[in-house]
């Protein structure tokens, strides 16, 4: 059956090339449109795709080149483009009451002027991105510094950008989107770049592999099959202070896991299967398997044992504030922050620009919350559920935030002044109002 998993090899997304990179700046063009991909074999699914492809290209900046993204939206509904997890200027992040109208295009300016971190880039059309991601409106934007290469890290075709989503299908072959997954979306089948749990063959090197859980709702807990552990080396915010040793690791709805694997120590055909221990069913529970090659070869890169980067300290916070997260059911499902749903016409917060808070997320439900602010970058500070995980203390900006858990971070204000939003990646609870705004002022 198409579901069979370990059937097609792992896809890589095509590497967006700029159309001009004058005076140093990258300048890319990019078509959102219709298309078709071929996710079971022999069967055609209509997608929405950048460049009519599922996932999207992937877009490879490095620090200090800044990028300018002609996106022009060849839909017949509106779009726009959020760069999740950079540093953009409101006007650029892709704030959901910003549209693309059909049949036009925005320049989106990126200055990447902060660290290597992998982020992602995806629509966010108001009250419909549960509708377009699902769909295929998400691509990777893989931000590199100096830093990458003076640790060693694996580079190239060992450095593995890798898209999570979980979809179902029907019998035609087209993507099916339950109704009413007002509490979120769940999927049968794991898809990993587009593709039913894969393969991928792999020599006995070290690589990099970087997972972006881009589903609508559902969590992973990955765990490599042979029981091997696992060296995270970064999260959403680029590389952590120390690598961590993992043995599982939990990944929320837009987080971002980097993960060191060593297959230098692994036999030669042996098929080690990363499985999803928190799956539910057969096709929830394969993520994709690695095949090992025989052979070795030239070992270039190495594993980073010791300090990869000192992280900025801090502001001394200067509020406090809580948030409860919850359901309202009174005119339907309708979720909240604070008892209250967006509204593009209130500033719920208006910090300083280079100032720091205490934000305490309280989530009574049963479902998970993965938090995420626009334009800026957190850390965590306390969870109620335990002691911080070292692989938690990096830069973040999404949070799953646990079932009855209160889990406090502290967003930095910087680097730009403006109206940006944050909101549960939930994308369900998400356009569901569980949206609000702050405004960075000067
Ligand atoms: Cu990926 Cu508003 O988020
Ligand atoms: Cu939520």
């Amino acid at each position: 059956s198409p579901f069979t998993p370990f059937q097609r090899d792992l896809p890589i997304p095509p590497v967006l090339a700029p159309v001009s990179t004058r005076n140093g700046v990258d300048v890319y063009s990019v078509d959102i449109k219709d298309g078709i991909a071929e996710i079971l074999p022999g069967f055609e699914t209509p997608i929405y795709g950048y460049e009519g492809v599922y996932p999207g290209p992937t877009i490879r900046a490095v620090k200090g080149r800044p990028s300018v993204v002609r996106q022009t939206n060849k839909l017949g509904f509106d779009s726009n483009v959020h760069l999740h997890g950079g540093y953009v200027p409101a006007k650029h992040d892709g704030h959901p009451m910003d549209v693309i109208l059909p049949g036009k295009s925005f320049d989106y300016t990126y200055p990447n002027e902060q660290d290597a971190a992998m982020l992602w880039y995806h629509d966010h059309a108001h009250g419909r991105t549960a509708h377009t991601l699902y769909y295929g409106l998400a691509g990777m934007y893989l931000l590199s510094d100096e830093r990458d290469v003076e640790l060693g890290l694996p580079q190239d075709e060992y450095d593995v950008p890798l898209m999570l989503a979980d979809h179902a299908f029907n019998k035609d072959g087209s993507f099916r989107y339950a109704e009413n997954v007002d509490l979120g979306f769940r999927g049968d089948t794991i898809l990993v770049n587009g593709a039913v749990s894969p393969r991928m063959t792999v020599q006995r090197r070290i690589y990099r592999l970087r997972f972006l859980n881009a589903s609508n709702a559902r969590s992973y807990n990955l765990k490599l099959g042979n029981g091997r552990t696992m060296l995270q080396v970064a999260s959403d915010g680029g590389l952590l202070e120390k690598p961590v040793s993992r043995s599982t690791v939990l990944i929320h709805p837009a987080e971002r896991v980097e993960l060191l694997v060593d297959f230098r120590g692994f036999r030669p055909g042996s098929e080690i299967v990363l499985q999803n221990i928190d799956g539910e069913s057969p096709g929830t529970k394969s993520v994709m398997r690695f095949d090992v090659e025989s052979g070795g070869g030239a070992e270039e890169f190495v594993i980073p044992t010791g300090r990869m980067r000192t992280l900025e300290k801090l502001p001394a916070p200067n509020a406090s504030r809580r948030w409860d997260l919850g359901l309202f059911t009174q005119s339907g499902v309708q979720w909240r922050i604070a008892e209250r749903g967006f509204n593009p016409d209130r500033i719920d917060v208006r910090p300083r620009l280079g100032s720091s808070e205490l934000w305490q997320w309280h989530n009574p439900s049963n479902r998970v919350h993965p938090m995420h602010l626009h334009g800026m970058l957190f850390r965590i500070v306390e969870r109620s559920t335990g002691v911080v995980h070292p692989a938690d203390r990096g830069w973040k900006d999404t949070i799953g935030v646990l079932p009855g858990e209160t889990a406090t971070v502290q967003p930095w204000f910087i680097p730009h002044t403006g109206r940006y939003v944050f909101h549960c990646h939930a994308l369900e609870h998400g356009d569901k109002a569980m949206m609000l705004q702050l405004e960075v002022e000067k």
